[in-house]
């Protein structure tokens, strides 16, 4: 009874900020319009941040995130950082990274295990290579360098990279006992041949090119990327990868998106990722309409996870402009027309500048969240991306962060090193009620703000 209640009233109150003004305004002219309304967007992201809270554990993100996401997030910060220049969100971005590294400095902390797969566990991987080519704050001495991190997320995968069926591929799961071992997936596979290539730019070692380059062929190869560059959801291990997922989602264009055009970057403009980069980028223009960036499920249903996808989508796109300046014409009025289009979403929630999902309507869909929040917030800061300092490397004696090329190497990330218990519907059931329970918190939240 109190839960309808509730529910009436927030509903009525989303609608009533449907006709309102714009709660952000933003000037793509004014370097301090951009920063400001960025500044806005961050701290209604990080309101959602519980892991800094007495009890909790950092890094971590409250259901219905999955941990995944967090990892996301904080890249997110990261960028945020190096864009605006902004340090609020320095110290808990730092100490987030550090204590989800885990035992062994490879992003496989024992708390997550049961449920980390490869494309999990490459989140937080790029979110530390971002430290490490942003020369983001170095962690403090005894701690595992940015460039470590990144680097033992990318031996232990290179490590699970599976001949026995398909011809090669990482699966999606780690774990045998986990639903999604028998799928191999853009995604994971997306996270490691993303990882290799700026590892390829930042050190210039060919071992992680050479993987960058079998990746990307055995991609093409078992049909996950097409001749015209669509990249497919995954493939079935059991058939030895003959029946495909033919979904297409932003991120996964944008993850082989910015691999190729840090190949082409690293290859001093090779013609062959050129052409790569170029079709890739021509493939992508299905995620726009009149110049405003959108997700596929948009049109029916997006789940929490895919909510926070044009996120990444737009991270990767204003880094390739960087990286292969020949696509910058092309990307740039790209973000900015988004840009202008996703603000207009940020009228909801307790500061009635919450950001909505589908930045095609002109105004707050109901929608709201940590992807929400990331997708704009990364959407607005891209536009920062030409007056931002350029990555650093080590190729280029500008780059720092401290490495490891063994890192990783002693880890238990292998299903037989550990002793874990399967996911049970207990937890699964847990983590449905808890989503229930933040329902009802936001809804009450707009009471406060409708009636205050
Ligand atoms: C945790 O971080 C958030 C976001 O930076 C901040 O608003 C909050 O005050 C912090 N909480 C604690 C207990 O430090
Ligand atoms: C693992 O979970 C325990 C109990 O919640 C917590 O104390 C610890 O900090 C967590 N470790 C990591 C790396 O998240
Ligand atoms: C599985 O597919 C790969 C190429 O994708 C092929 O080389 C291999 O022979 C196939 N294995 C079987 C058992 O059909
Ligand atoms: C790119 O150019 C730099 C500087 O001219 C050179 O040192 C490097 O070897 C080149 N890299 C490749 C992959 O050709
Ligand atoms: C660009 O993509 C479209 C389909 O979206 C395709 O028809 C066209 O051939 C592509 N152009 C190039 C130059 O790859
Ligand atoms: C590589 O990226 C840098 C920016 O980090 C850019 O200045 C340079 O022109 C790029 N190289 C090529 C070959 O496009
Ligand atoms: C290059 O990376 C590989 C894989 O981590 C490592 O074994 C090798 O020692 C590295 N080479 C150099 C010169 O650092």
């Amino acid at each position: 009874m109190r839960i309808n209640s509730f529910a009436r009233v927030g509903v009525f109150c989303l609608l009533a900020g449907h006709g309102a003004d714009a709660a952000i305004t933003l000037d793509l002219t004014s370097t301090d319009s951009i920063k400001k309304a960025a500044g806005t967007v961050a701290f209604d992201l990080m309101s959602y941040y519980t892991g800094n809270n007495t009890g909790d554990v950092p890094g971590n993100l409250p259901d219905p995130y999955y941990w995944w996401e967090a990892g996301a997030m904080f890249g997110t910060m990261i960028n945020y950082w190096y864009y605006t220049g902004d340090t609020t969100y320095n110290a808990v971005t730092q100490q987030a990274l550090l204590h989800q590294a885990g035992d062994d400095a490879d992003f496989m902390p024992l708390n997550q295990t049961k449920t980390e797969g490869n494309d999990d566990q490459g989140f937080w991987g790029m979110a530390a290579m971002t430290a490490a080519e942003t020369k983001f704050a170095d962690p403090p001495s005894g701690s595992p360098g940015w460039l470590a991190l990144a680097q033992g997320v990318f031996n232990t995968q290179a490590a699970r990279w599976d001949t026995s069926t398909c011809a090669g591929g990482l699966r999606w799961q780690i774990f045998t006992f986990n639903s999604g071992y028998n799928y191999k997936n853009s995604i994971s596979n997306g996270c490691f041949f993303n990882l290799a290539t700026r590892l390829a730019l930042y050190t210039g070692n060919t071992t992680y090119s050479d993987w960058a380059v079998k990746t990307w062929d055995w991609m093409y190869a078992v049909g996950l990327m097409s001749p015209e560059y669509k990249v497919f959801d995954g493939t079935q291990n059991t058939d030895n990868c003959t029946s495909k997922d033919h979904n297409t989602w932003t991120y996964n264009a944008g993850i082989y998106l910015l691999g190729a055009a840090a190949m082409y970057n690293h290859t001093n403009g090779s013609a062959l990722w050129q052409e790569r980069v170029n079709g890739l980028l021509n493939a992508s223009t299905v995620f726009f309409e009149n110049g405003i960036m959108y997700e596929p499920c948009e049109t029916s249903k997006c789940n929490t996870d895919q909510k926070s996808f044009k996120a990444y989508f737009t991270r990767w796109l204003a880094a390739t402009a960087e990286l292969a300046p020949f696509t910058h014409s092309t990307i740039m009025p790209l973000i900015a027309s988004s840009a202008t289009a996703a603000v207009k979403s940020c009228t909801a929630g307790n500061s009635g500048t919450q950001c909505g999902l589908k930045w095609t309507t002109g105004s707050n869909d109901g929608s709201l969240g940590v992807g929400e929040q990331m997708a704009v917030l990364e959407i607005v800061q891209s536009n920062l991306v030409d007056g931002a300092a350029g990555w650093v490397s080590a190729v280029k004696g500008t780059g720092s962060s401290e490495g490891d090329v063994n890192a990783g190497s002693g880890s238990s990330s292998t299903a037989d090193d550990l002793i874990v218990t399967p996911v049970t519907t207990g937890d699964r059931v847990g983590a449905g009620f808890l989503t229930a329970l933040m329902l009802i918190g936001v809804f009450g939240g707009s009471v406060t703000l409708c009636i205050s």
